[in-house]
């Protein structure tokens, strides 16, 4: 252990203090919830801190009326950012009447000024904000803030970079069956739209016998699926201490011993980017059937001028060629993507390339956004912002390609038989349960609770747009 993760242990020890003497005053343990507004990364930072929370005492729950209550926030596109601010005010009124309870807000939002300065102003109830550098003193700043000395006082520590990386931290999986696993943080691609170089800092890979370690606790406590993480996973061991190189090897290589895990029946991975995936990458899916079928490659766009603005690093035939490549070597693959429209410069005639290259690809599913402008980004800057009414324009029509394209895509595999992997019963109809398949497509089929965590073989009996009503069946012999 280093003296960093001592000294956060010890603060973990030291707030389990302050809250066992809370739970005495209350006359029951204190509670804490963990939003999260961001990304999967996002998501993973908050299993961080409601670990910390856990160990230190407190019932987690997922109720913001708790006693301790964290925003980890995102501020990837405008209306991220509009969500922390519209949540707020309400918990404010609330708080007055629980002088005890404390509020922190955190995340990516939290690293640019003008927002904390925001808080400051108009949020004085919130008691603590830090970011995304310092998130592993969390442990201090909990101790700092349960002090009774501090109540009333705004806590304010946002570090404006890290290169260390805290390892054997607690955390608490939202799933007992699947996890998240950082395999780097931060990222070096600087697309002219971006925040999160600026928020995330520069590209930090964990050391490869870490995540394999990591993984391997995972497993032994039940864990699944594991989905490893990082901005952009095709650069992992890249750009690492000179002559350090061995401990953290390729990507493909880290994802191969990934799944050659004993107990881990499903790898999934977020985000490839398209400048930089390799054949090596391709024929390790292929390799192994334990490999998710499934890749996200953010297109953004399909017109050359504007990823060219983008700073994205490939053009449309590049893409195209890369989606063939691994299409002929894994044909079972669905590949999902990203799409922004409204990018400064972009013509209906911009929107027409990105629909054509669309319709090529035949992607299973397409998340689709509107340019949102983040200060202190190149493309902030850019003269020839799009008007909203064009944006919108060009997106209605995209979003109908999209649609109809992925509408197509899974009505092909109506009739076959695949493992879903269950997640939880069905929102809506309490009689079903909700899993996803290899691929990634969502499966609603008749089931209960007792399921949950499990694979099950399903056959997709109708297809539904994104996703299927299945069907479940008894034998081995599932197809993907
Ligand atoms: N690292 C990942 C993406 C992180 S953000 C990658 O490169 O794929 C997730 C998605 O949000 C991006 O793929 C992009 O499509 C979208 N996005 C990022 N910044 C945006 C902005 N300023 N406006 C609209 N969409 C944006
Ligand atoms: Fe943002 Fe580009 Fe980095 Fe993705 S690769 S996080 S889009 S800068
Ligand atoms: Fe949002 Fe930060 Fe993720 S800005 S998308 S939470 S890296």
């Amino acid at each position: 252990m280093t003296i960093d993760e001592q000294t956060q242990r010890d603060a973990i020890a030291r707030a389990g203090d302050r809250v066992r003497a809370l739970s005495l005053s209350l006359g029951r343990k204190p509670t804490a919830c963990v939003v999260t507004f961001g990304c999967q990364m996002n998501a993973r930072d908050s299993e961080k801190l409601a670990g910390i929370l856990e160990e230190s005492g407190f019932s987690i729950i997922d109720d913001e009326d708790a006693d301790f209550l964290i925003y980890n926030t995102c501020t990837v596109r405008e209306n991220a950012d509009k969500r922390l601010f519209g949540r707020l005010g309400a918990v404010g009124a609330r708080k007055k009447e629980k002088p005890w309870s404390r509020l922190a807000v955190c995340g990516c939002m939290m690293q640019e000024e003008l927002h904390v300065d925001r808080l400051k102003k108009s949020y004085p109830f919130v008691d603590l904000i830090f970011g995304t550098h310092n998130l592993f003193t969390f442990p201090s700043l909990l101790d700092a803030v349960l002090a009774p000395e501090n109540a009333g006082n705004m806590i304010v520590d946002v570090w404006d970079r890290t290169d260390r990386i805290l390892e054997h931290l607690p955390s608490k999986r939202k799933y007992p069956f699947k996890s998240g696993v950082n395999i780097m943080f931060g990222c070096d691609n600087f697309c002219t739209y971006c925040i999160v170089p600026y928020v995330r800092g520069r590209e930090r890979s964990r050391r490869s016998a870490d995540i394999l370690d990591e993984v391997r606790r995972l497993a032994d406590d039940g864990v699944r699926e594991v989905m490893l993480l990082g901005q952009n996973v095709n650069s992992y061991g890249k750009n690492v201490p000179a002559g350090e190189e061995a401990a953290y090897g390729s990507f493909p290589e880290l994802l191969a011993g990934v799944a050659e895990i004993p107990g881990i029946r499903r790898v999934r991975f977020m985000t490839s980017h398209p400048k930089d995936l390799s054949d090596e990458l391709v024929e390790t899916i292929r390799s192994h059937d334990n490999i998710a079928r499934h890749l996200h490659l953010p297109l953004q766009s399909g017109s050359d001028r504007i990823l060219k603005r983008m700073n994205r690093g490939y053009d449309s035939a590049g893409y195209l060629a890369l989606c063939e490549r691994i299409k002929a070597r894994v044909p079972d693959i669905a590949l999902t993507t990203d799409i922004i429209i409204g990018f400064p410069g972009e013509t209906p005639e911009d929107v027409d390339a990105t629909i054509d290259v669309v319709r090529s690809v035949r992607f299973r599913n397409a998340f689709t956004f509107l340019y949102s402008r983040r200060s202190g980004t190149p493309a902030a800057g850019f003269a020839d912002q799009v008007p909203k009414e064009t944006a919108q324009e060009g997106f209605d029509r995209l979003l109908r390609t999209v649609q109809e394209i992925a509408a197509e895509e899974t009505k092909k595999q109506e009739g076959s038989v695949g493992e879903v992997l269950v997640e939880s019963v069905n929102e809506n109809d309490a009689r079903l349960v909700t899993g996803r398949l290899s691929d990634n497509q969502l499966v609603h089929f008749p089931g209960d609770e007792t399921l949950i965590g499990q694979f099950v073989r399903v056959k997709l009996c109708e297809a539904k747009g994104f996703y299927y009503i299945g069907q479940r069946v008894q034998g081995s012999d599932a197809v993907h």
